[in-house]
């Protein structure tokens, strides 16, 4: 590994060890961001981002690092158990680590898919994933600091989006004015590490929770909303077998 590479990671945050440095070595020189043009945006419960220049063009990524040390693989493990993807996965903290931040990539690959409007996932490897970022120049903010100016029209389209990934077969499970994001008024939903599909135990509680947590944010804006009525009208679009 180029000497200088790993230099500008040591300065640029002293938190990662050689495995995850290396792989982003791997990650850069596989034409998935510039070298050397990674900033830090956010440090979370289990993982640092950072923004960085994609090496297509003048687009930006956004890399969410899972911290192998710090990171809570016993509740890794426990939400995984209950994903039907994951029966066979053994409690090996790195095990688990990889496959919390690879069902990521997968899940965001199925909003990919039902048409949900999300980050677009790039690469993964071991515990790093890279996916477009949510904002031209800079990252959009989540809803909870740039609230949207049409409460009630934000707050349908989240709904739809909702409604599409529950046909699609899935529900978010972690959604709240955190992981939403408001590009130019527009809902973007983001952190697609506990979304479970519809089969998986308690799938329904979990979507049930999403509706209450969005709806309590909007509320307070003034919505009107009956959040059994809103549950309802979403598993009211049917859901396929995944
Ligand atoms: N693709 C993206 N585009 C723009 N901003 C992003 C993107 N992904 C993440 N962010 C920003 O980084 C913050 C943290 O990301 P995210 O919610 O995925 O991680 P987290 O909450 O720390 O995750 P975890 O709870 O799994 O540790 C977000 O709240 C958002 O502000
Ligand atoms: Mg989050």
């Amino acid at each position: 590994m180029a000497k200088k590479f790993r230099e500008r990671f040591k300065t640029l945050n002293d938190v990662f060890d050689q495995f995850t440095i290396r792989n982003l070595f791997v990650l850069s020189s596989k034409d998935h961001f510039v070298d050397g043009t990674m900033s830090p945006l956010s440090i979370g419960k289990e993982a640092n981002i950072f923004t960085a220049a994609a090496k297509d063009g003048d687009s930006r990524i956004v890399i969410k690092i899972y911290r192998l040390e710090t990171c809570d693989f016993n509740k890794m493990y426990s939400y995984l158990a209950l994903d039907p993807r994951y029966t066979n996965l053994k409690k090996k903290k790195r095990e688990v680590i990889f496959a919390w931040c690879q069902r990521e990539f997968r899940n965001l690959m199925a909003c990919r898919e039902a048409g949900v409007r999300a980050p677009l996932p790039l690469a993964f490897l071991k515990n790093i994933l890279v996916m477009t970022q949510v904002g031209e120049d800079s990252p959009a903010q989540k809803m909870k600091d740039d609230v949207p100016k049409q409460p009630q029209k934000f707050f349908a389209e989240i709904i739809g989006e909702m409604k599409k990934l529950y046909r699609y077969g899935y529900t978010h499970s972690d959604l709240s004015k955190f992981n939403i994001l408001n590009l130019d008024q527009r809902p973007v939903l983001i952190d697609f590490s506990q979304m479970l599909p519809m089969n998986a135990p308690h799938a329904y509680e979990y979507l049930k929770r999403d509706v209450e947590n969005v709806a309590d944010f909007f509320r307070r804006l003034g919505v009107k909303i009956d959040n059994e009525k809103v549950y309802k009208e979403i598993v009211a679009v049917g859901t396929k077998k995944v």
